[in-house]
């Protein structure tokens, strides 16, 4: 019997050494840097039709983040992030060659926007990963960037730097990883086919998975339809007056989801205005999104009634939290 106690209090003294090391080299380290990637050379054409394109997908994704009060993209605090992350300040992403990224290439920011890694190899664990936006899409992203929009213009004004804190270290040490850069073409799928359109637009463009399942971490992003609780939704996110709400079961549940409260045209208003059918305002993080047209958000529609019904009763969850 005493053996095998001393043999288990080996074994737990070894696994509290281990831990120990594990936790000082998590703290020594921080955030990994990974070897700097070779980005591809490509110049992306700066038409009026590809910034067009590129501005409307920036006020789905970019601007939310990004944007300041005075609406540049300077970088601000981003409090809808749970704590449990840090203290997470978005980056100053305009033409400014220092204190923005006015010096970065257009491939450089192809390969970031795609896999979270910066030019110097450092890693951003923290903002989407836009690995199924086609080409055309992230290329009109960049166009917008480079253009003589006025929130992109040179600024010189910067946020705090972030905080990570141990928790998003760990993770970032273990199971957070960068994407790979895709080796084949990413082309929009045929607008003609609203299920598979209104994927690319809910999955690929806009995120809204992301936020609509059920764990921040428990993602995949190569597969969003793998992710935890796919389209039920539940993330406690930070909302209005650093209050939490849960996120919105989209799926078309009857009882739970969106099944018998959303007809399509209600929808398309919920998404581009933020008002539900009774007339009560969607709360932060959710956000307006006027630059999505009609049958972009009609198609997510389509789409959302052929994803997985799931049950879960956000209602009740945001009635525990006095929401
Ligand atoms: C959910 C919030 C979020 C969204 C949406 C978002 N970002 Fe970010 N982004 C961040 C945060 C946070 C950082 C900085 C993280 C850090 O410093 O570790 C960042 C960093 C960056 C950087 C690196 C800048 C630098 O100097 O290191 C670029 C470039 C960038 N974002 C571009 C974009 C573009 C373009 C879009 C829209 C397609 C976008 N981001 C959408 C949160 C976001
Ligand atoms: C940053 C996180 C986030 C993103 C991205 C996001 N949502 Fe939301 N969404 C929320 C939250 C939080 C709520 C709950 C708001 C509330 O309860 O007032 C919500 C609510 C909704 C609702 C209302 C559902 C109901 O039951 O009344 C709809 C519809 C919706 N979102 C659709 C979308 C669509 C479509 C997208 C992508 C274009 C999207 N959301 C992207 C966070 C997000």
């Amino acid at each position: 019997m005493k053996k095998v106690l001393r043999v288990i209090g080996f074994v737990f003294g070894g696994l509290v050494v281990l831990l120990l090391f594990f936790c000082g080299y998590v703290a020594s380290v921080g955030i990994p840097k990974y070897a700097p990637p070779i980005t591809p050379k490509i110049t992306v054409q700066r038409s009026e039709a590809l910034v067009k394109r590129g501005e409307a997908i920036a006020q789905v994704q970019c601007m939310s983040c990004h944007a300041n009060r005075d609406n540049r993209l300077t970088g601000k605090r981003l409090d809808e992030i749970p704590a449990i992350f840090g203290t997470i300040y978005s980056k100053n992403i305009t033409q400014d060659k220092e204190k923005g990224i006015g010096r970065w290439t257009d491939g450089e920011l192809m390969y970031f926007l795609r896999t979270s890694v910066r030019p110097d190899g450092s890693f951003v664990g923290v903002m989407p990963r836009y690995a199924l936006m086609s080409d055309e899409d992230v290329k009109s992203v960049i166009a917008w960037l480079r253009s003589d929009r006025l929130p992109v213009q040179p600024t010189k004004e910067e946020a705090p730097e972030v905080e990570y804190s141990f928790f998003s270290k760990v993770l970032a040490n273990t199971i957070m990883k960068p994407g790979e850069y895709p080796l084949q073409p990413i082309l929009i799928p045929d607008s003609t086919d609203q299920v598979a359109f209104g994927k690319y637009i809910a999955d690929g463009v806009a995120d809204c998975y992301s936020c609509h399942s059920a764990d921040l971490l428990d993602q995949d992003k190569l597969h969003p339809e793998r992710s935890k609780g796919y389209y039920g939704g539940g993330i406690k996110m930070g909302s209005e007056g650093g209050k939490e709400i849960h996120t919105a079961n989209l799926t078309f549940d009857e009882e739970t989801g969106i099944g018998k409260k959303y007809t399509k045209a209600q929808f398309i208003q919920a998404v581009k205005m933020g008002v539900r059918p009774d007339g009560s305002i969607l709360r932060r993080p959710m956000e307006p999104h006027p630059s999505l047209t009609d049958y972009e958000v009609g198609s997510i529609y389509e789409y959302l009634k052929t994803v997985p019904k799931l049950k879960n009763d956000i209602a009740k969850k945001n009635a525990e939290i006095g929401q």
